[in-house]
């Protein structure tokens, strides 16, 4: 039977939260009408009906997501489910294609997502982009932590977070982004997230400097006991500082909470404050991959950032059953970090790197070596210089994410 794919509307919202309750077991579900000012926009949501009943959904966050400095339009793919009577017919490939449609023509330039499924994402041109790691912290140590230098006088003001302080955070999201591969900033909708309206259970607070501008943003949620004698454990959601005072001033607000929360879970990627200071007391708690699609290979190419003062030529030819305007050859040129893109064939004697959608995506995301994509047979005929170029152009940190969504 062939469903009837079309935008969710407000009426849909019980049927949706029904559908993605029972595929994610998840309470209360992310789409209870309740958490309606805060959901993904109806526009961006595509639900399919049979026999005038919805049986699948899938929506996009509206994010930006930053590689290399610059920052791509990302639709943020989440809450992607069927229902069990109907799976195996091809009506979540319908619904996912339906919105990865939308999503390229509102200007998305990549679509990235949490894969419960990877065989289902990769078969529609998604690849591994990026690692969510949790980490664990005695809380104790965090108590003190001050800069390396030291010095606590730092003019700042920490507060709870008022409904007034979502444009602040907002723009705290790409001030940490620029200088990292994969981090995301977000739309009014989730940073409305962060006014303590949603998730009921959180608590968030801003660190303010003396001019009342937002240099810190910081939310935490407390979830069961994981270590002996303690009352509850804590989730370290977000932790967004400006520079190093600001991450010291957040980090011990989480340590004031010892010994009731002796732990807490958080993000800790190298270089930050807990990393620094207090390394041996952290243990990995989990990693999970983010799979990415590159919806507009040309965009994708001219936003993304590349390093200062490299350069070099690739030539590639793209496969992507999707997307026939991704396909076919292209030629990359950095000159001193600036990109441009010729979709011109490439002449005689030039050697053309074969690649698929998924593979492109890994590459250009940061999470794949080139390298190593040569030596697993991704990049068949590349030329050692070649990889030596892209290894250049694709330098810089491991593709890290933060929120899940
Ligand atoms: C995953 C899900 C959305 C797929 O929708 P569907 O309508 O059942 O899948 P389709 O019939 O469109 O299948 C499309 C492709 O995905 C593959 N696929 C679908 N479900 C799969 C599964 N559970 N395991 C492995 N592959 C699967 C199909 O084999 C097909 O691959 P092919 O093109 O190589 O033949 C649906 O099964 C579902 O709702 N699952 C529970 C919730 C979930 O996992 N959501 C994804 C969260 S990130």
């Amino acid at each position: 039977m062939t469903p009837n794919l079309r935008s969710a509307g407000p009426d849909d919202l019980a049927a949706v939260a029904a559908l993605s309750g029972q595929a994610f077991s998840v309470s209360p579900s992310p789409f209870d009408p309740a958490s309606r000012p805060y959901l993904i926009a109806d526009e961006r949501r595509v639900v399919a009906e049979v026999d005038g009943r919805v049986v699948a959904h899938a929506g996009a966050w509206s994010f930006g997501q930053w590689f290399g400095g610059g920052r791509l339009a990302c639709a943020g793919v989440a809450g992607v489910a069927v229902a069990p009577e109907h799976r195996g017919s091809r009506i979540g490939s319908a619904a996912l294609t339906r919105l990865l449609q939308l999503a390229r023509e509102g200007g998305d330039v990549i679509a990235s997502l949490y894969p419960m499924n990877h065989h289902f994402y990769r078969a529609h041109g998604f690849e591994l982009s990026s690692v969510r790691r949790r980490d664990r912290i005695p809380t104790q140590a965090l108590r003190g932590l001050l800069p390396p230098g030291g010095g606590r006088a730092d003019g700042l003001t920490v507060r709870p977070v008022q409904p007034g302080d979502v444009d602040g955070i907002e723009q705290l999201m790409p001030r940490r982004a620029r200088g990292a591969n994969g981090l995301l900033d977000h739309d009014r909708r989730w940073a409305n997230r962060y006014a303590g309206q949603y998730p009921p259970a959180g608590y968030a607070w801003v660190a303010v400097d003396r001019d009342a501008e937002v240099r810190g943003y910081l939310q935490i949620e407390h979830t069961t006991a994981t270590q002996p004698e303690e009352s509850f454990s804590l989730s370290v959601e977000e932790l967004v500082a400006d520079d190093v005072a600001v991450q010291a001033r957040l980090w011990r607000l989480v340590g004031s909470d010892h010994p009731g929360a002796r732990s807490a879970q958080a993000h800790l990627p190298p270089g930050c404050l807990p990393r620094l200071m207090v390394e041996p007391v952290i243990t990995p708690v989990s990693g999970i991959t983010q799979m990415s699609r590159v919806l507009d290979v040309e965009k994708a190419l001219l936003c993304r950032g590349w390093p200062a003062g490299a350069s070099g030529e690739i030539s590639f030819e793209i496969t992507d059953p999707m997307f026939p305007d991704n396909a076919g050859p292209l030629i990359l040129a950095v000159a001193d970090g600036v990109p441009d893109v010729d979709r011109s064939p490439p002449g005689p004697g030039r050697t053309t790197l074969a690649t698929s959608i998924g593979t492109l995506t890994s590459l250009l995301t940061g999470y794949l070596d080139p390298a190593i994509a040569a030596s697993s047979g991704l990049l068949p005929g590349v030329t050692d210089a070649e990889v030596g170029t892209l290894r250049g152009l694709l330098a810089g940190p491991a593709p890290e994410t933060v929120e899940y969504f």
